[in-house]
């Protein structure tokens, strides 16, 4: 199957599009794992399985995905997984990622490329991050999305600050970013930036009164030179 056919074929939800990740993101992150090579995979928030099926269309390899809610989503991303006939690489952990990642941790795995997509609170995502960090191989991969989220800059900005450790490597979508894992973590007790960002302050309220509340002709404008500007 042609990867570019691949979200064609996935059924969500009506008026539900947005919990995904865009089509032309999740191409992006396919190529990306091709391109290196990758095949040891994780990721927090399956939802409709778009990340998913374009992770495993790159590996076809067993990839992990963590997520307490798809009931919520009609278990659509377990029947597009079965639908593309992936069923045999996806290791589905119904639960909180509070949950599943101490766990892979204490049972020593590692990942090559970590997904971050699941709680987008500001601890819940820290908590992913930090997980994630134990879970990943020197010289493997964290991506985060939805990078407009006020929550996600400031961990994103963290990391940037304090974590030495991390490279951020530019990618050309702006709601995704991704980071490798280039050395060890050497800081001592007493080490902290601040890492407080004026990034996305904007972006973010300006997002959350587009897409709340009554629509109006200003904010359907606004949707469309978004688009535009995609
Ligand atoms: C934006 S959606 C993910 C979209 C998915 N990556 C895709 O491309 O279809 C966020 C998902 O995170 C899940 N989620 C929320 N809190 C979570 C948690 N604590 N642990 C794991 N997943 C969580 C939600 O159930 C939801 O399915």
């Amino acid at each position: 199957m042609k990867t570019e056919d691949i979200s064609n074929k996935l059924i969500i939800n009506a008026n539900d599009e947005s919990s995904a990740i865009k089509p032309n993101e999740a191409l992006f992150i396919h190529d990306f794992i091709k391109g290196h090579n990758i095949k040891k995979t994780l990721e927090i928030g399956f939802a409709y399985a778009r990340s998913a099926s374009h992770i495993i269309q790159a590996t076809q390899s067993k990839h992990i995905a963590i997520d307490p809610f798809q009931s919520n989503y009609d278990n659509l991303g377990l029947k597009n997984i079965e639908n593309l006939g992936f069923s045999e690489f996806l290791d589905f952990r119904n639960d909180f990622s509070h949950n599943v990642l101490p766990k892979l941790a204490a049972e020593n795995h590692k990942f090559e490329f970590v997904f971050i997509d699941g709680d987008h609170k500001f601890d819940g995502i820290f908590i992913d991050f930090y997980y994630s960090d134990l879970l990943i191989n020197k010289n493997g991969f964290l991506m985060f999305h939805d990078t407009w989220m006020r929550s996600t800059r400031l961990v994103t900005s963290y990391i940037k600050k304090n974590r030495l450790d991390y490279k951020e490597i530019k990618v050309p979508l702006r709601n995704l970013q991704l980071f490798q894992k280039v050395g060890d973590d050497t800081r001592n007790g007493m080490f902290f930036k601040e890492f407080y960002t004026l990034r996305s302050i904007l972006s973010h309220n300006l997002i959350i009164w587009m897409t709340t509340g009554k629509s109006n002709i200003f904010k359907k404008t606004l949707f469309k030179l978004k688009e535009l500007v995609k």
